[in-house]
């Protein structure tokens, strides 16, 4: 058989993904803080949720290529809540994020067509670049006392085939938020080069301090989509529910566009477009949970790092993780399989694009006494490894 080179990837396990499985089959314990899953960190949903799903009214199969009325309408409501009046002519419901940015990458690229993004940044953009045609050109967020475009690098990185920045707001893993300066920044670049601006805004709700605002309001004089689903604002990955909304001077073309796009593939099921409303209006109960949980945990990880001085928690602003910075004594793969050894698992920063070693990632969504454990055993480990700090373990 013959393949596409798209999919020519190196499926192998990797050395720390055998590393855990050994670990886990041979029964030893690991405290898990990569935890990303929401429906699998003990937080308690509602008892009636699914009961969403059994509205008589999913028995009529009406295709709607934009999705249902009434779901784009609960979206709506939901940006409004954001300070954002939308249409819902100008939602398209699509069943993830991942397939949101299928569709816009799709809808502004030819083959070879290149796609801005920051790094360090989320991993998946990669194969669903790939999957399009499309070529990712990565731009770096610089770290001092916060996150931060670099702007004039981004500057550099435009050629005449690059058609979208996409920035993540707030971003995974860093929690940086987009500034009202790098926002006027980036709609600067984007009309002077024609190009759309994509925002990810999956975290959006989960800011540690004051209400972000929303892209969903726009930028004067550019072409926004806006990305974002239920699997993080109303913790319900399983469910596949997402949606683009589309601002700005071409939104109408964009739309129309987009809603061929929609219409070929018309993945969206009856059920859960009738469910969405009542998941998404009930979107307070497991918010509330999960950022009660995130601060608690960055409130340990703060405290016992007190015992590893040479180590920085950096600076952020919301989202699900938190960013360690450690002497690079050695790749932080080793870092990683030394601490799993030890019982705790941790992602390295190079999952992310970081540049070079020394970062190490931690979610801050695992259940807090294994969190507990789990830091204690990080904060021994790396101490360890330092020096001055033998007296940590
Ligand atoms: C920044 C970001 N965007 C999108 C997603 C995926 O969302 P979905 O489940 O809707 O595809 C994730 C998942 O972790 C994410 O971190």
């Amino acid at each position: 058989m013959r393949f596409s080179n798209r999919t020519n990837w190196n499926t192998e396990e990797s050395d720390l993904a055998r590393a855990h499985r050994l670990r886990r089959e041979a029964g030893l314990p690991i405290a898990d803080l990569t935890a990303s899953n929401p429906t699998r960190c003990r937080f308690t949903y509602p008892t009636d949720l699914l009961s969403a799903l059994t509205g008589l009214a999913a028995l009529d199969y009406d295709p709607q290529p934009r999705g249902q009325l009434a779901a784009r309408q609960a979206v709506c409501a939901y940006y409004t809540a954001h300070g954002a009046a939308l249409e819902p002519s100008q939602i398209i419901l699509t069943t993830s994020t991942s397939e949101a940015y299928s569709f816009l990458f799709r809808l502004l690229c030819d083959p070879g067509g290149e796609i801005l993004t920051l790094r360090p940044g989320y991993p998946l953009f990669d194969f669903l670049a790939t999957l399009d045609d499309a070529r990712l050109k990565p731009a770096p967020l610089a770290y001092d006392h916060g996150w931060q475009i670099d702007i004039a690098e981004l500057r550099r990185s435009i050629t005449p085939e690059t058609r979208a920045i996409v920035v993540v707001h707030p971003n995974n893993p860093t929690g940086h938020f987009i500034k009202p300066w790098e926002a006027a920044e980036l709609a600067r670049l984007c009309r002077e080069f024609d190009l759309s601006l994509i925002v990810d805004e999956v975290f959006l709700d989960y800011s540690f301090d004051q209400a972000p605002s929303s892209f969903a309001s726009g930028l004067d004089g550019v072409s926004v989509f806006v990305v974002s689903g239920l699997s993080k604002i109303a913790g319900l990955p399983q469910m596949k529910a997402a949606w683009i909304v589309a601002t700005g001077p071409e939104h109408a073309h964009a739309l129309a566009r987009l809603e061929v796009i929609a219409d070929t593939f018309l993945s969206m099921n009856a059920p859960v477009q009738c469910a969405l409303p009542a998941w998404l209006n009930s979107r307070a109960g497991i918010q509330n949970q999960i950022l009660s949980r995130v601060k608690e945990n960055l409130a340990e990880l703060d405290r016992q790092l007190t015992r590893l001085p040479a180590a920085e928690r950096l600076k952020v602003e919301g989202g699900w993780y938190a960013v360690l910075r450690n002497p690079a004594l050695q790749p932080d793969e080793q870092t990683v399989l030394t601490l799993l050894d030890r019982g705790v698992w941790v992602h390295p920063g190079y999952f992310f694009s970081m540049p070079e070693s020394g970062w190490l990632v931690i979610s801050l969504l695992t259940p807090v006494t294994e969190f507990r454990s789990g830091v204690t055993l990080l904060v021994n480990g790396l101490g360890t490894d330092q020096p001055g700090n033998k007296s940590a373990v």
